[in-house]
């Protein structure tokens, strides 16, 4: 998969990109990720980027200029074209499905806002999708850029050293992953649960299934309404 990332701050990205499964990722050419400073097509001598906002209000403005010229440059290097996605608390919500939407594509550009966002010609015209991280507001797209991408580099195939445990985390059939323990058998008299020494696949299979269901009962009851979650769990 080829992902390109347009952003003021390229360096923000340094430290995320440089270690564990991303990292591998890249090595293992699974993955290549282009970070692309859009502040270089901006024509000016003071390459500007941004502008007062028309009708005032406070901050300043992305200008469309340098963030469609980007767009073309880097769309015109992309053998395979992929959607431009925007970063903004005004998208749908990033969730475990929409990143597997993502990691199935073989080419994402995303695009990280700053100040007080876009000009909305850029949304209207340019941008396929808006994906938010969650319902409050960042400095900038970056950090949501990032969360991004580690969302969707570890579906990629072979990115986990076992592409299976994809398949059993959290929100992967809609549910709370079920609680998880390794050694010691006890630690400060608190044991672990006898079921999982038995060696008995099934019954332990069983009792993660159901400890999956409690799980997402006690702490996200909302992911159980809906047709979903009838349908997985009937
Ligand atoms: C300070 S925010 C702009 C907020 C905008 N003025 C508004 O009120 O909707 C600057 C940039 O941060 C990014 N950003 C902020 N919050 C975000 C979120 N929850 N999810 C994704 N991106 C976000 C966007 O790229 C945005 O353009």
């Amino acid at each position: 998969m080829r992902i390109d990332v347009l952003t003021l701050f390229p360096e923000m990205f340094a430290g995320p990109l440089e270690y564990s499964i991303i990292k591998r990722a890249r090595e293992a050419g699974v993955v290549a990720i282009n970070l692309v400073n859009f502040r270089d097509w901006a024509r000016d001598k003071h390459h500007t980027v941004d502008d007062s906002p028309f009708g005032g209000g406070p901050g300043m403005v992305l200008k469309p200029e340098p963030v469609f010229e980007t767009v073309e440059a880097v769309r015109a290097t992309q053998e395979v074209k992929g959607p431009l996605v925007y970063l903004s608390p005004k998208g749908e919500r990033l969730t475990q499905a929409l990143a597997r939407e993502l990691a199935a594509l073989p080419c994402l550009t995303v695009l990280c806002g700053r100040y007080e966002g876009l000009d909305q010609r850029v949304v209207d015209h340019l941008v396929d999708r808006e994906v938010s991280v969650g319902d409050y507001v960042l400095s900038g797209g970056e950090p949501a850029a990032i969360v991004l991408l580690d969302a969707v580099v570890r579906l990629l195939p072979g990115a986990l050293g076992d592409d299976q445990s994809t398949e059993e985390e959290s929100f992967s059939d809609g549910l709370l992953e079920y609680p998880q323990y390794t050694r010691p058998a006890e630690f400060r008299g608190w044991k672990v649960p006898e079921v999982l020494l038995s060696g008995n696949h099934e019954v332990i299979r069983r009792w993660r299934s159901e400890m999956s269901v409690e799980e997402t009962r006690k702490k996200r009851p909302d992911l159980l309404i809906g047709p979903k979650a009838e349908a997985t769990h009937e």
